[in-house]
């Protein structure tokens, strides 16, 4: 008797569960249609990001967020957190592999840890200009990276590429116009060991300090300089802990956007082409943004009047290639020839 009433109980159970959905919302399930979502019940992608939310990755982000609200009648809300309120750069990768956010935008050198031929962006003058870059955002190299198992095996999709700009070097001891200038200077790097291999060319010494923890280590004289785009450098106001900035251009900052892959195609189909129109769009936007925010920085650094800018003269820039030459011949294969000699040839 009480078998048999234990039976009827859990059968019953078990038909609430399949009439709810058995639970597959929470997960998104893999549904064809959404519309179990509402606006006052949408469906959460948790974005994390380092930056500022003024810095072109925070204004295209929030586009993003604004974008997808109005595609899918706020069905589908991203949550964005800026400023690695959420995550910093040690843990940012971890948190998209175990799903703990759902979506990040790395400089993409951050994903050396996966692959290291990420780090073609460091390499020393591999870009001409922003159209070279832009360019390579478009080629089947780019897409050879974006489509790597690496990224697959760690349930990771690749999905765009967001331009950020060219980076120049800062610090606050002397006006950095030679090579000899960087000797014994210590300086800030992102990740990886391309970025030190950089400094040690130049007779510097460097260190892996996370972007949200550099302002600190600036001001404290941890480390002696940095190297960023004018946006970063204006909206982190490292303008307040750096006396001179050259107009360097050495190498690039821009980043990737990546998805935890499980969660992302586990988003119901109508709604996910939504999503996915909207990142187009926000991608079109942080590329029609970055090249006059970068520009728009550079102003207001020169503005600020508290940082002496040396704008580097192409001599005293072929000058810096040169001397980082060796460079290439450390992490030549690393990168891998198909990567740089793919990349050159985009020019
Ligand atoms: C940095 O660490 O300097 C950058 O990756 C920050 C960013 O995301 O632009």
């Amino acid at each position: 008797m009480k078998k048999w009433l234990l039976l009827t109980i859990i059968s019953a159970f078990a038909l609430v569960l399949a009439a709810c959905g058995g639970g597959e919302k929470e997960e998104g399930g893999s549904k064809s249609s959404g519309e179990e979502y509402t606006a006052e019940n949408p469906l959460v992608i948790k974005f994390s990001h380092v930056t500022a939310i003024d810095s072109v990755k925070g204004q295209a982000a929030d586009k993003f967020a604004e974008l997808v609200n109005e595609k899918t009648e706020g069905k589908v809300k991203v949550e964005v957190y800026p400023s690695s309120q959420l995550y910093g750069d040690n843990d940012e990768l971890d948190a998209l592999v175990s799903g703990n956010v759902h979506m990040i935008a790395p400089s993409v050198t951050k994903m050396v840890k996966i692959d290291p031929r990420w780090q073609y962006v460091d390499m020393p003058f591999l870009f001409k200009d922003d159209a070279h870059v832009q360019k390579f955002f478009e080629s089947e190299v780019a897409q050879s990276l974006m489509n790597s198992d690496k990224l697959a095996a760690n349930d990771i999709k690749g999905m765009a590429f967001w331009p950020n700009g060219f980076k120049h070097f800062s610090n606050n001891k002397k006006p950095l116009v030679n090579v000899e200038d960087f000797k014994g200077l210590k300086f800030r790097a992102q990740a990886g060991q391309v970025l030190e291999a950089q400094f040690e060319t130049l007779g510097a010494g460097s260190a892996t300090i996370a972007f949200g923890e550099t302002y600190a280590a600036l001001q404290q004289g941890t480390v002696d300089g940095a190297e960023n785009p004018y946006n970063n450098f204006d909206t982190m106001k490292f303008y307040e802990v750096q006396k001179y900035l050259s107009t360097s251009a050495h190498g690039r900052l821009d980043y990737a956007i990546f998805v935890n892959k499980s969660f992302w195609e586990s988003i119901p189909a109508d709604l996910l082409t939504k999503v996915e129109e909207a990142l187009t769009e926000a991608t079109t936007f942080a590329q029609q943004l970055a090249a006059d925010e970068n520009a728009k920085s550079l102003e207001n650094i020169k503005a600020s009047g508290v940082v002496e800018v040396h704008e580097m003269t192409q001599e005293e820039r072929d000058a810096l290639k040169e001397a980082l030459q060796p460079v290439y011949e450390e992490f030549g294969e690393t990168i891998t020839p198909e990567l740089i000699e793919g990349i050159e040839a985009l020019q």
